[in-house]
């Protein structure tokens, strides 16, 4: 009799018959993976460039949130790694965010706001798809999602706030 090497679970993503489904999956982390790994360049440069003293806010919970993202782009790696996929290397890198790019004046604080509420929205939709794609298929990793998800919610949350003080003044 042959020697098992890996006993797989019958059900769940892990299961012989899901291994179809589990490859989507690791596509879908690995994009997830790339999203965060772009955003903490995008926000380094946008909490680094800034002048003014109204950018001060702007700039000091965009570094916050970088440690943020690079937890999310941490944790999406270990889930790959965890479904037996393989954390892909820089040279998979495709940039995207063209909305993140430095403003041409440095002051120009709404641009780099506006950027930041396309950035969160974009991720927020794609976690959905993953959420629901794990759905009563893998938990663990919806969960993980879910929770991500939340982050980027705040995220979203907090800079449309700052944007809506700038469209009330007429400035955005
Ligand atoms: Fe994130
Ligand atoms: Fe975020």
């Amino acid at each position: 009799m042959a020697t098992q090497t890996r006993v797989s679970p019958a059900s769940g993503i892990l299961s012989p018959d899901n291994e179809d489904k589990r490859s989507d999956l690791i596509d879908l982390l690995k994009t997830a993976y790339w999203m965060e790994i772009e955003t903490v360049m995008s926000y380094i440069a946008n909490s680094t460039n800034p002048d003014g003293v109204r950018a001060r806010e702007v700039v000091e919970h965009l570094q916050e949130d970088i440690q943020a993202e690079l937890g999310h782009a941490e944790q999406f790696g270990q889930r790959i790694k965890e479904l037996y996929g393989v954390v892909p290397g820089s040279l998979e890198f495709n940039a995207e965010q063209t909305y993140l790019q430095p403003p041409s004046e440095q002051t120009d604080v709404v641009h780099v706001i506006k950027g930041v509420i396309e950035a969160e929205a974009g991720a927020i939709e794609h976690y959905q798809r993953i959420i629901e794609f794990c759905d009563g298929l893998d938990l663990v990793t919806q969960d993980m999602v879910i929770a991500i998800q939340r982050d980027e919610q705040q995220h979203l949350r907090l800079f449309e706030g700052f944007l809506r003080e700038y469209e009330v003044e007429g400035r955005a």
